[in-house]
């Protein structure tokens, strides 16, 4: 039915599966909406990754921002992945996960004293430093904690990832890194900075990347900055190569692991340095579906609405980037069935929620289960309450069994954090007066 489902995602005997186990059974169990990961998905796209890369020193760090549940970083984890961790909530999850502190990377632009501290004290593999502050700050740190951190200098290599303006990261007028004609100033000033030794270079140019030209370009700006340092004196023998290879949501053909994996080759692999891949979304986007109930059909002026009970805080990548998600009856539609347009939204209080316009679908019903696909990347890991909504729960499949890997909020927990103040707990008169 769709090109954009894995093998593990499919129809049989008219309904969708998650490998063994019906996508109904678990709506009637843990209620709707919640997410759907496949464990054979992720390990099979983790073999196509790593297996790619064969033969290459290469430490493969799940990027845990496109998918921070314990238990999809512990499933990779057990495979053999490390974690690339933007914060220190992310640091924790991977430990906790059982990822081995010598396999995780800490990246960010704007990492705080504290976190540095901890990374430092967890022992981990490698800092990306993004600028002469940060820089500033791990020396200080790795001093006052006796520590010498392995770190890695991220360069923007000033190129043009092509894709989505806002998940562009390796562009000059980006946050993001050195400029990479200007590592080598900032190189010489570290080297300056006792307890500090940066042996390695790291960049991301952006996600989603459907090409690998810009892949090309970045590693070729890479290679001759390596050559150049190294004829400066600086050892550099680490190469950070980030994340960003795409995957099919409407039709796109991205590069292969293995054509990826080909570029390093010939780009970078002469270099004798050990590498670190940072892979969010290859690994877990099609791993995942968000599996919803429609509400109920509308017949608006102008167009047919499906209204479901996913809305953009459980997914928005739609509403944020316009993203294009397919959209599957979980029932199989019959043989012919006619397709109708229509716009598919979620009942939060904003146009922006509208996860597809004029989508042809087969016919849906109230009360009908539909699927989103691809959406184990970026999908629970950017999930919010708003609208006051509890955050999606997700669930994971292996074989013929499930469990649900984080529960739905219950309305009690929602509320337990906030606190009145006790001027609000007096009668209003009082507080009017005070
Ligand atoms: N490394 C760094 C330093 C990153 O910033 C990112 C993603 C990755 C690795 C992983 O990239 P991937 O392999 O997943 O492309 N929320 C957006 C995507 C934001 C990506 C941010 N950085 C989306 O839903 O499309």
């Amino acid at each position: 039915m769709s090109a954009a489902l894995p093998s593990e995602f499919a129809y049989r005997n008219g309904v969708l599966r998650a490998e063994e186990v019906p996508i109904a059974r678990i709506a009637d169990e843990v209620g709707t909406p919640f997410y759907c990961y496949s464990s054979a998905t992720l390990e099979r796209n983790w073999r196509a990754f790593a297996g790619a890369l064969a033969g290459l020193d290469a430490t493969i760090c799940f990027a845990v921002k496109a998918n921070p549940n314990l238990a999809v970083i512990k499933s990779l984890a057990r495979l053999g992945a490390g974690a690339d961790v933007v914060s220190e909530g992310e640091l924790r999850r991977a430990l906790a996960a059982g990822v081995p502190p010598g396999r995780i990377v800490f990246s960010g632009v704007g990492k705080t004293r504290r976190e540095i501290e901890f990374a430092l004290a967890s022992g981990i593999l490698q800092i990306n430093a993004e600028s002469e502050p940060e820089l500033a700050t791990l020396a200080e740190v790795a001093r006052a904690l006796r520590r010498k951190p392995s770190v890695s200098l991220r360069v923007n290599p000033d190129v043009d990832a092509n894709t989505h303006h806002k998940i562009t990261t390796g562009l000059a007028e980006n946050k993001f890194g050195v400029e990479w004609t200007r590592a080598h100033r900032v190189l010489a000033e570290a080297r300056a900075k006792p307890g500090l030794e940066v042996r390695g270079l790291a960049l991301h140019i952006g996600s989603q990347l459907t090409d690998l030209e810009p892949f090309r370009a970045a590693f070729g700006r890479l290679r001759d900055l390596v050559l150049l340092l190294r004829a400066e004196g600086f050892p550099i023998d680490r190469l950070d190569l980030g994340g960003g290879l795409g995957v099919p949501y409407a039709g796109e053909t991205p590069p292969s692991p293995r054509a990826y994996a080909d570029l390093v080759r010939i780009t970078l692999g002469d270099l004798g340095c050990a590498f670190v891949f940072e892979p969010g979304r290859i690994l877990v986007a099609d791993a995942g579906l968000l599996v919803a109930r429609v509400i109920l059909i509308k017949e608006g002026a102008t167009q047919r609405f499906v209204v479901c009970d996913a809305a953009m805080n459980d997914l928005i990548r739609p509403a944020l980037y316009d993203a294009h998600h397919e959209i599957l009856p979980v029932a199989e539609p019959k043989a012919g069935a006619m397709l109708a347009a229509a716009d598919v939204v979620g009942p939060v209080c904003e146009t922006g929620d509208t996860f597809a316009r004029a989508r042809k679908l087969p016919p849906l019903a109230a009360g009908d289960l539909i699927a989103f696909a691809t959406a184990g990347a970026y999908g629970a890991a950017m999930a919010s309450s708003y609208n006051s909504r509890p955050l999606v729960p997700e669930v994971l499949v292996r074989g013929e069994r499930f469990a649900l890997v984080r529960a739905r909020p219950e309305p009690d927990e929602m509320l337990a954090l906030e606190r009145l103040p006790n001027w609000l707990e007096e009668p209003a008169g009082v507080a009017a007066a005070g």
